[in-house]
C-alpha cells in the first residue's frame, strides 16, 4: 500500500534499517474483522507483544479496541495511551508479584491465570490490596492448530494454561474467595492458525466447561478464545476470517455470553515492512546479499525458519546482478539470516523491503552485536511521522556508564 517513492523518502531521511508501518492497513483489518463478527457479542483485545509501539497502540485505542497484555510493561504502554485498565485482559504464566499489584491497583479487567499457584498468588495480592480480583482461567483445550511447534500453546506438553479436568475445582475455589471474582474461562491454542477447525474445537470445549460451572452455581461473563488468526507471508492461505465469523455465530448462536478475542497478528503483520539497504553482494558458491538489518532487527527468519517476502524497492542499480540470493545480515552467525535462495535483480546500495514485518518484528528485536534498534515510522494517507527514533550509541552505553560510574 505504501508507494516506493514514500519508502525511498523515508530511508532517505531516517536511514535504514527501518520498520515502516501503515496505518489505514491497519484500520482496515480491524473493520474487516468487526465486519465478520457482525451478529456475535463480541470485544477485541488487541495482542500488544506484535507490535507495541504506542503509536500502534494509540491507533488500536481510537478504534476502541481493548488489550492483551503479559507483562507490566505492556499495562504502562496501553495506559499511556490513554487505554483503561478496564479494557484490559492480563496474560502470561509467569506474572509477578509486583506486575499483579500493578494490574490490580490500575484496575485490570481480568487476570487470564495460567496455574494454581498463580491463582493462589493473586488471591494473596487482592487480599493485601484489599481487592477482589477479576479472573478467568486459560485452560488447555488441547488442541492441535497445526502451526510451528514453537508457537503451538494448546497442549498437553505446553506450559500454558490448566488442564480441563483441574478447572471445576479451580473455579469452585476461586468463586469461594472474596478476593476473586470469577468472570471468564480463556484458551490461546496458538498462533498462525489457517482454518477455523481447531478454534472451533477448543471453542465448544470452553463451552462445554462453562455449562459444568454453571450447573455448579458459577456463572461467567465471557468467553476469551485467544488470538492467533493466521495471515499470509507467501502464497500460502491465510484464515479466511469471514468463515472464522461465520463459525463463531453458528459456535455461540444466542448463548448468553460475551465473547473476547486477542487477535494480534492479524491486525499488524502485513501492515509492516522492514526497509533494508544492500551494503554489499559477495557471489560465489552461493550468493550473498548482505544487508544492514539482521536478526537482532526481525528474529523470525533465524528463530521459525519464517518466510519473508523480499523485494526491491525502485529500480535496481547500475551494477546490478541476477541471481538467486542468499539475504543476510551482518551479524556473526550463520543462522543470521533473513531469507534465502531469492530470485532478485540486485546492486549494492539497493533499497529492499522485507515484507510481513508488522508483528513480531521490532518486538522481538534486540541489541545483539551491540546494534541500535531500528526507528519506526508510521505511514498514514501517505503522511510518514517517525513514532520511534533510531536508538543511538548514548541509548546503549549509557545505562552500563552510569552504573559504572555510580558502582
Ligand atoms: N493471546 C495470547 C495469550 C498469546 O500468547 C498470543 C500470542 C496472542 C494472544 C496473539 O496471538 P496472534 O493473534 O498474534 O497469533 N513470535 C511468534 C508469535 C508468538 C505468539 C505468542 N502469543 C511469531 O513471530 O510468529
Amino acid at each position: 500500500m505504501i508507494e516506493a517513492a514514500t519508502l525511498a523518502a523515508i530511508a532517505d531521511r531516517w536511514g535504514t534499517p527501518c520498520y515502516v508501518y501503515d496505518a489505514q492497513g491497519m484500520r482496515a483489518r480491524h473493520d474487516e474483522l468487526k465486519a465478520a463478527l457482525r451478529g456475535v457479542d463480541h470485544r477485541i483485545h488487541y495482542a500488544v507483544k506484535a507490535n507495541s509501539n504506542l503509536g500502534v497502540l494509540a491507533l488500536f485505542h481510537e478504534l476502541g479496541t481493548g488489550f492483551d497484555i503479559v507483562s507490566g510493561g505492556e499495562l504502562a504502554r496501553v495506559l499511556e495511551v490513554g487505554g483503561d485498565a478496564a479494557d484490559v485482559v492480563f496474560s502470561g504464566v509467569g506474572k509477578r508479584a509486583d506486575e499483579i499489584d500493578f494490574a490490580l491497583k490500575a484496575g485490570v479487567g481480568c487476570f487470564n491465570v495460567e496455574s494454581a499457584a498463580e491463582l493462589a498468588r493473586i488471591e494473596a495480592r487482592a487480599e493485601l490490596l484489599g481487592r477482589a480480583a477479576p479472573i478467568s482461567l486459560r485452560v488447555n483445550p488441547q488442541v492441535d492448530p497445526q502451526t510451528h511447534p514453537y508457537i503451538a500453546t494448546g497442549l498437553r506438553e505446553s506450559k500454558f494454561g490448566v488442564a480441563m479436568e483441574d478447572a471445576p475445582a479451580l473455579y469452585r475455589r476461586a468463586s469461594a474467595s472474596e478476593h476473586l471474582r470469577v468472570v471468564g474461562i480463556d484458551c490461546h491454542i496458538g498462533s498462525q492458525i489457517q482454518t477455523w477447525a481447531p478454534f472451533r474445537e477448543a471453542g465448544q470445549r470452553i463451552l462445554e466447561l462453562r455449562d459444568t460451572l454453571a450447573a455448579d452455581g458459577i456463572d461467567i461473563e465471557h468467553v476469551d478464545l485467544g488470538g492467533g488468526l493466521g495471515v499470509a507471508y507467501d502464497d500460502d492461505a491465510a484464515l479466511d476470517v469471514a468463515a472464522y465469523g461465520q463459525g463463531l455465530r453458528e459456535l455461540l448462536g444466542n448463548q448468553k455470553v460475551t465473547l473476547l478475542l486477542e487477535p494480534g497478528r492479524y491486525l499488524v503483520a502485513n501492515n509492516g515492512l522492514l526497509l533494508t539497504r544492500v551494503e554489499y553482494l559477495k557471489p560465489g558458491f552461493k550468493n550473498f546479499a548482505i544487508v544492514d538489518a539482521a536478526m537482532n532487527d526481525l528474529l523470525r527468519p533465524a528463530l521459525y525458519q519464517a518466510y519473508h517476502h523480499i523485494e526491491r524497492v525502485g529500480a535496481p542499480g547500475a551494477d546490478a546482478l541476477d541471481g538467486s540470493w542468499n539475504i543476510v545480515g551482518p551479524i556473526c552467525e550463520s543462522g543470521d539470516f533473513l531469507a534465502h535462495d531469492r530470485d532478485l535483480t540486485v546492486a549494492a546500495g539497493d533499497l529492499l523491503a522485507v515484507h510481513s514485518a508488522g508483528a513480531y518484528g521490532m518486538s522481538q528485536a534486540s541489541n545483539y552485536n551491540s546494534r541500535g534498534r531500528a526507528p519506526e515510522v508510521l505511514v498514514d494517507a501517505g503522511e510518514p511521522r517517525l513514532i520511534r527514533a533510531r536508538e543511538t550509541l548514548n541509548d546503549l552505553l549509557g545505562p552500563e556508564r552510569a552504573a559504572l560510574a555510580g558502582g
